[in-house]
């Protein structure tokens, strides 16, 4: 059966000292508990190494926030999927929505992306959602199914499976407005159902389906409690590692 999972979006926030103690913070706190669902904390590139080196990665997974669409060469500044793993990282956010909206990440460029992260034996965690606007207007089903064909639907689905989907509607993205419990509920069944129809239910039923925006401890036991929700991408609440426990504990 699919995991449950809660994973930390640091995004560009921490100094390297400031990311090493946090991650000390988690690993500490998680030495206490035996989690109902996997952990991981995706953190900027600078900190990747130095936080593998004092973290349990059985109890605590490590990821960077994006890889670069080659594999190597001269694309000055970017990071690729094989520097990632080689800080002993093991999964990679992909398609953030900041990464879409702020820096012209395409389907295509995603499609890259994905495949040389599994060439490394990255598993990726795959974000989509809609902005308000196709909330609003009703498309919101058409644009995440468009968004996973044409971003994920060339794989097999051997490759598929080694995928994790986040939902991350992009109004509810650090506004402090998330989706309802039943909005939630509504797309991650959706999600489930396109993926099935591509994969066949076994696929489907076996990929686990993040939910991201303004989740915190308050709100996550609802969200976790719906049937497709399978656990979260956190990003504000997770730069604190009791507020992250708070939701870790959710389960
Ligand atoms: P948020 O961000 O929890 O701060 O809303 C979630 C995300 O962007 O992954």
């Amino acid at each position: 059966m699919r995991k449950k999972i809660v994973a930390g979006n640091w995004k560009m926030n921490t100094t390297l000292q400031e990311g090493v103690g946090l991650a000390k913070d988690v690993n500490e706190a998680l030495k206490g508990v035996t989690p109902q669902c996997d952990v991981i904390i995706a953190v900027p590139f600078t900190h990747l190494a130095p936080i593998a080196d004092v973290i349990d990665q059985q109890k605590l997974g490590l990821g960077a926030e994006n890889c670069a669409d080659h594999a190597k060469g001269a694309y000055t500044g970017e990071v690729s999927a094989a520097m990632v793993a080689s800080t002993g990282a093991t999964y990679v956010i992909l398609g953030h929505s900041e990464r879409r909206q702020y820096y012209g990440e395409t389907s295509a460029t995603l499609r890259d992306k994905v495949a040389l992260a599994l060439e490394n034996r990255l598993t990726p965690i795959f974000c989509i959602g809609e902005v308000l606007e196709e909330r609003e207007n009703g498309t919101y089903l058409d644009v995440v199914k468009t968004q996973i064909e044409e971003g994920l639907f060339n794989l097999s689905a051997d490759d598929f499976s080694k995928i994790i989907l986040a939902y991350e509607p992009v109004w509810a993205i650090g506004t402090g407005k998330t989706a309802t419990d039943d909005q939630a509920e509504e797309m991650h069944a959706y999600i489930r159902k396109v993926i099935a129809e591509k994969y066949g239910q076994e696929v489907a039923d076996n990929t686990s389906i993040l939910y991201g925006g303004s989740c915190k401890p308050s709100n996550a036991k609802a969200l976790f409690a719906k049937p497709n929700v399978d656990g979260g991408l956190i990003g504000g609440a997770s730069l604190d590692a009791q507020s992250f426990m708070g939701i870790v504990t959710a389960f």
